[in-house]
Formats: C-alpha cells, sequence, structure tokens
C-alpha cells in the first residue's frame, strides 16, 4: 500500500509562526512537525511515501527530507499544490502516484503516540472502500464530528456547532481507488475548500466506510494551542519512534 502525507496550506491560523516557513517544518518538541506523520505511515510497513506541500515556503522539505534515508526510504515523492484548495484539492494531487492502489492518507499536523498498524492491515483486508480512525475528545466541535445510529456512522459534519458524539474523525483516512472520482464531483464548502469530510461522506452514503478506535493519544498542531500541546505530548508520553521493521511487513505491496 501507498501513503500520502499532506503537508500544503498557509498555516494561518500559527501566524506569525508560519510567515517565513512552512507550518509542517516548525518544531514539535525534538523533531520537525513532518517527521512523525512520516514515521507513523513507516512504522506501518509503508514504504512508498508521497509528499503534497504548497505554500510559500515547500522548498524547506527537500532540502530538510532529501530522499528520505532517516527513515529507512530509498526515495521520497514530492508533489505541489499550487493555492490552498483544501484537503481534498491536495489530495487529488496524489492520484498519478497512487495509480489505482488503495492508500493511506495522513495530515502532517497529525501526531498519534502509537501506530496504525492494526488500521491498515484491516483496510487492506476489506474488498473496497474507505477507513477512518476516530478518537474521543473533550472538544469534538474543533474536528469532523461522526454522527452514529448505534455502531453505524451514519454521516460526518464538519466543525458542528453542536457535535451529535464524542468522537474526532483525525487526520488518517484510507481510501480505495474511488477517492480521486469524489473528489472530482465535490464543490468548494463555505471556507472556500475542498472537505475532506465531504469525501468521506460519499464512502458512507456508499456504505463502504469503515472505521477504527485509535489507541494512545492524539493530538493535530495546527493552532498555537494544539501546537503547544503537541510538543508536550511528545516530550512527555513519547510518540510515535522509529520501530524496528518487521520482515514482510504486511501492508507491502
Ligand atoms: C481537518 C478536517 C477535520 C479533521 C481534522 C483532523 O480539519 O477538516 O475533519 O477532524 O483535520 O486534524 P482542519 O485541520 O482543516 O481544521
Amino acid at each position: 500500500m501507498k501513503g500520502v502525507v499532506l503537508a500544503g496550506g498557509l498555516g494561518k491560523r500559527l501566524w506569525p509562526l508560519t510567515r517565513i516557513t512552512n507550518k509542517h517544518l516548525l518544531p514539535v518538541f525534538d523533531k520537525p512537525m513532518i517527521y512523525y506523520p512520516i514515521q507513523c505511515l513507516v512504522n506501518a510497513g509503508i514504504r512508498d511515501i508521497l509528499i503534497v506541500t504548497g505554500g510559500n515556503h515547500a522548498g524547506g522539505f527537500l532540502e530538510l527530507l532529501g530522499n528520505g534515508r532517516e527513515f529507512g526510504l530509498k526515495e521520497l515523492h514530492y508533489t505541489y499544490q499550487v493555492g490552498e484548495g483544501g484537503i481534498a484539492d491536495a489530495l487529488s494531487l496524489a492520484q498519478d502516484f497512487a495509480d489505482g492502489e488503495k492508500i493511506v492518507v495522513i495530515l502532517g499536523d497529525n501526531i498519534i503516540e502509537k501506530n496504525i498498524r492494526q488500521g491498515v492491515a484491516h483496510f487492506f483486508a476489506q474488498p473496497r472502500g474507505a477507513r477512518i480512525y476516530l478518537k474521543e475528545v473533550p472538544d469534538p466541535e474543533r474536528f469532523g464530528v461522526p454522527v452514529f445510529d448505534r455502531e453505524q456512522i451514519v454521516r460526518i459534519e464538519e466543525k458542528p456547532a453542536e457535535p451529535k458524539s464524542n468522537y474526532a474523525v483525525t487526520g488518517i483516512y484510507m481510501y480505495d481507488e474511488q477517492v480521486f472520482d469524489f473528489i472530482g464531483r465535490l464543490s468548494p464548502s463555505d471556507r472556500g475548500e475542498l472537505e475532506i469530510t465531504d469525501v468521506n461522506n460519499f464512502y458512507i452514503e456508499q456504505g463502504t466506510m469503515e472505521y477504527s478506535l485509535l489507541e494512545g493519544w492524539w493530538t493535530d498542531a495546527g493552532t498555537i494551542e494544539s501546537l503547544h500541546r503537541a510538543g508536550n505530548l511528545v516530550a512527555t508520553g513519547g510518540a510515535n519512534h522509529a520501530e524496528p521493521v518487521e520482515a514482510g511487513a504486511h501492508a507491502e505491496g
């Protein structure tokens, strides 16, 4: 399976920190933010990784990451998002890279404590569709929030004023090749972006969306408060550090 890290955007919620650098290059405790999502994919056995970047300071990624040797990779792939069209717009740039295969997508500002190996294995076994990771949070109104009918997700609401559950849709998404057709059918939301939540709702309507619950802590790092929290969590609670590569990891291929 292939992996995609979405690391574009202007990081406006972090100004002035992001005036002269990209959000995903800012430090989270002892590493640049983007190290954590890359390591998360590598720990899940994914070796073929595309970084989608954008904005004004994109050259820094190449300088920082090169071919990904620090992560045990032979090479890294890069592409560039022009403008600020949203998460789903950034993901549309991964179509050629995916080349019809299933993909695991992670937002460049999402940091987790443990690993996603099990969810990736479940998705690998899924005949089609998508899978998201959910996490119970105290502030669901900041995120995409699933609405349940018993155990079943019936829709996802993006940043609802009155959340219908205590779960956030984390920035870890797994999709089959239909995702690019669904993105093509989107129109911009009120904030002028193509929303990943709308993509997920297409899969829910189709009845092919599955979910896993994320173990360990999870945080985004896109606001001053969450960036600060992310640094503290990594400092005190560890994060998804490099793990020994298992021979014949299931997510290969
Ligand atoms: C995005 C998604 C949201 C998701 C969140 C996870 O929010 O739109 O559904 O819960 O990432 O980090 P944004 O970072 O654009 O506010």
